[in-house]
């Protein structure tokens, strides 16, 4: 197979590296507007293909088209990979609009190719064992999904920190509650300084009691990567900025004796053991693109297709609304959502 990706900036090298170690790759082209990025390439990656005009590269031999560009550009250049007859691999967040992610998927299904939207975690050693934890009933119920990103981030010119730092945690917590359909979102935030959000709050309601928080902000003087999944058997904490014990989960919670009515109910507080699991170092963008290869392959859709873009775009977009109308609850038609 024949991969070209478009966009050598910061995150494309990662993609460069991740597709020339696949053992179906037969070749990668770079391409990038830029002379100094095509020079860093040629100096990491000496057998890469480089070239300046997009053109090229969709009227060429790529099978696969990966597109790392800025968020604005996405739709465009996806629209014209695939009228082109290429497999696309898109860059989080798939579009910057539902109706564009909609027609993509569109025309992919008409032309019989396949969309993969790099929605990373989804790859990722830790958040595959959250799923599986959740999955076989170790939490219990699901009471609530808590997740904070914030550092002191590079500021993105063409998107806010929605659309940044987000889609990652709102693809995680769409893959491990698959079956919680999302209702409605509100979410509050501000810009500081150029007019786009640098700090946001987002909440997500569901169709039973669960509810999901997400802090995003790129003005904060420490990193934290860290959700917290409360169940009413047992609790997660997963915190992305340990080196080893990534995931912890506490044998702790909360039980109301349910005989009594609510003002005299006993509440008891369980604090017990805690574990923390084994979890795989496998490369997430190895697995990432191996899993597009074999779609392709199989002739199916990818783990993260598409659609999985598009649920994430709904929510973004239901934010930014909500945001522009201080905090008002934007209702999501769960009809197309799930
Ligand atoms: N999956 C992840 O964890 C992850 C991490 C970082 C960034 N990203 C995503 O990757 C994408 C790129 O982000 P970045 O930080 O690397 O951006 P960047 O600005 O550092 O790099 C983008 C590159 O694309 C090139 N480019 C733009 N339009 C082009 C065109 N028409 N033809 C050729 N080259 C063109 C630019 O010259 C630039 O070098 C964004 O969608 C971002 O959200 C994903």
């Amino acid at each position: 197979m024949v991969v070209g990706i478009l966009g050598l900036g910061y995150w494309g090298p990662n993609l460069v590296r991740n597709f020339l170690s696949q053992k179906e790759v037969t070749k990668v082209i770079g391409c990038d507007q830029k002379d100094e990025r095509l020079k860093f390439i040629a100096s990491r990656f000496p057998s890469v293909h480089l070239i300046s005009d997009c053109e090229e590269l969709m009227n060429g031999k790529a099978d696969i088209i990966v597109i790392a560009t800025p968020v604005n550009t996405h739709y465009k250049l996806a629209k014209k990979a695939l009228e082109s007859g290429k497999h696309i691999w898109v860059e989080k967040p798939f579009t910057s609009s539902s109706s564009q992610a909609e027609e993509l998927i569109e025309i992919a299904e008409r032309k019989n190719l396949k969309i993969f939207v790099d929605h990373t975690f989804i790859y990722n050693g830790a958040v595959r064992k959250m799923k599986e934890l959740v999955e076989n009933g170790e939490l219990g119920n699901v009471l609530y999904f808590d997740s904070e990103r914030i550092n002191l981030g590079l500021f993105q010119r063409d998107v806010n920190v929605v659309w940044d730092l987000a889609p990652h945690d709102i693809s995680i917590m769409n893959f491990i509650l698959p079956k919680h359909e999302v209702v409605a979102v509100s979410a509050n935030g501000i810009a500081n300084f150029n007019g786009k959000e640098n700090l946001a709050h987002i909440c997500v309601h569901f169709n039973q009691n669960t509810f999901a928080h997400f802090h995003v902000n790129w003005v904060s003087p420490v990193k934290i990567r860290r959700m917290i999944v409360g169940g009413d058997k047992k609790m997660l904490v997963y915190d992305d900025m340990e080196n080893f014990e990534k995931i912890k989960v506490y044998d702790s919670g909360v039980e109301f004796d349910s005989t009594e009515s609510i003002h005299q109910a006993l509440v008891q507080y369980r604090i017990g053991d805690m574990f923390s699991p084994k979890i795989s170092q496998t490369e997430a963008l190895a697995l990432g693109a191996n899993e597009f290869i074999s779609a392709i392959q199989e002739n199916r859709d990818p783990l993260t297709s598409g659609k999985d873009g598009l649920d994430v775009v709904r929510i973004l977009e239901a934010s930014d609304k909500s945001i522009k109308n201080n905090g008002e609850i934007i209702e999501l038609n769960t009809s197309v959502l799930i």
